[in-house]
């Protein structure tokens, strides 16, 4: 990789406009699920300040965390909600916060299906179909009107969104939950218009944007994050990947992340651990991405994965094979890495990929660096 340029001659500083929405920079905080929501899932002041400390970050775009659109979809207790209209006044606070220092704000809409807490959401969860092995997770096979109400839900929410200032939504179709376990042969086992064929699993996805099109029409944003791969035997390949994100683009979407891995795939995913070696270590699904560009996919790629370092969010974007680059762990670290990146600052992000942080976003403790604080402890 080459010398940087400076940070105001970087394709990675450059704005992107996203069907209508201006994108100050190519830095994007991908979904990343901070536990901290009140347990209605309503926002509250933590969760506020976690975003507006992203922006402050100069982040140009901040995805909020997976945000249930109906209770029985709800993943884990602190999860942000979008299910009910009093859900709205929430994300207005979070969007306000966002646009406050120049950045746009983006809500994941997520159904968690047979990932769903029934603890938390008092019903069984609702998955594809039946669980295959024993060890799945338990959960009854959706119905016709499971179906019909969960697009209705999707497109409500989208709805709600739009209504309380939100720049656009992504629709959440990786890493195992509902969306994603429908596109899967290995979780979906359905016979009938939603199994079997690609064109069956992808139905629901499909079904789901049209339903947001409906709610909101074609003039507001609507992105979806979708695994490349699902990286396990009998699962979502990258053939079927490339598949159904160009059929997403021709269905009217404005803008695809790519991500991989579903909850069992090990070490192509986020649950290798180990600090990542720069640049060889970086950006895991590149390959996928630079797929997805000969394929004649034209809609903005936003890319996730293992990215670390200015260098190759710059090499990414000024390559062609993103248009945007997205981080999750970094950031929970360092919400201000890119500020201090662009003020020439380009060490890598301090992240050691230890995964800790997944302990506190699952507790409803709320996510924080716990290595950090062990640092910050041990100097005290
Ligand atoms: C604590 C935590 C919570 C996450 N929650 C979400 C989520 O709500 N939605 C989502 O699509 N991905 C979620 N992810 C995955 C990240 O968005 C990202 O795809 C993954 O961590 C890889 O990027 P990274 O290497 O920059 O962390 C989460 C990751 C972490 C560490």
């Amino acid at each position: 990789m080459s010398a940087l340029p400076q940070p105001d001659a970087m394709a990675v500083a450059t704005p992107l406009v996203i069907n209508g929405m201006r994108v100050k920079n190519r830095f994007v905080r991908s979904a990343t699920g901070e536990g901290m929501a009140n347990v209605d899932g309503s926002v509250s002041d933590r969760l506020e300040a976690c975003l507006k400390a992203l922006a402050v970050g100069e982040v140009g775009l901040v995805i909020s965390s997976h945000a249930y659109v109906e209770k029985r979809g709800q993943a884990r207790a602190g999860q942000l909600g979008v299910h009910t209209p009093d859900m709205e006044a929430g994300i207005a606070r979070l969007a306000r916060a966002v646009h406050a220092y120049g950045g746009r704000f983006v809500v994941q809409l997520a159904h968690a299906g047979s990932r769903a807490d029934s603890t938390v959401t008092g019903e069984p969860a609702l998955g594809p179909s039946a669980p295959v092995t024993p060890d799945a997770p338990q959960c009854r096979a959706m119905v016709a009107d499971d179906l019909a109400r969960i697009e209705a839900a999707f497109g409500a929410a989208a709805a709600r969104c739009r209504d309380a200032g939100a720049d656009g939504v992504q629709i959440h179709a990786a890493h195992g939950y509902g969306l994603s376990q429908f596109l899967s042969p290995r979780t979906n086992q359905r016979t009938g218009a939603y199994g079997g064929s690609l064109a069956n699993r992808a139905r629901l996805l499909l079904e789901v944007l049209g339903a947001i099109r409906g709610r909101i029409g074609r003039d507001f944003p609507v992105l979806a994050k979708i695994n490349c791969d699902d990286f396990i035997e009998g699962g979502f390949t990258a053939a079927e990947s490339l598949q159904v994100v160009s059929w997403l683009e021709t269905a009217g979407l404005d803008g695809v992340e790519l991500s991989g891995g579903v909850f069992e795939s090990g070490q192509r995913t986020f649950s290798r651990l180990g600090r990542l070696a720069i640049p060889e270590g970086e950006a895991w699904y590149r390959e996928n991405a630079r797929a997805v560009k000969a394929a004649g996919v034209t809609m903005p790629l936003i890319l996730v994965g293992g990215i670390r370092s200015l260098g190759t969010c710059e090499d990414l974007v000024a390559s062609g094979d993103a248009d945007l680059v997205a981080l999750s762990r970094p950031f929970i670290r360092e919400p201000g890495l890119v500020a201090r990146w662009l003020a020439g600052d380009t060490a890598p992000a301090a992240c050691v990929n230890d995964n800790l942080c997944f302990a506190p976003a699952r507790s409803g403790q709320g996510i924080y660096c716990v290595t950090e604080a062990r640092k910050a402890q041990r100097t005290e």
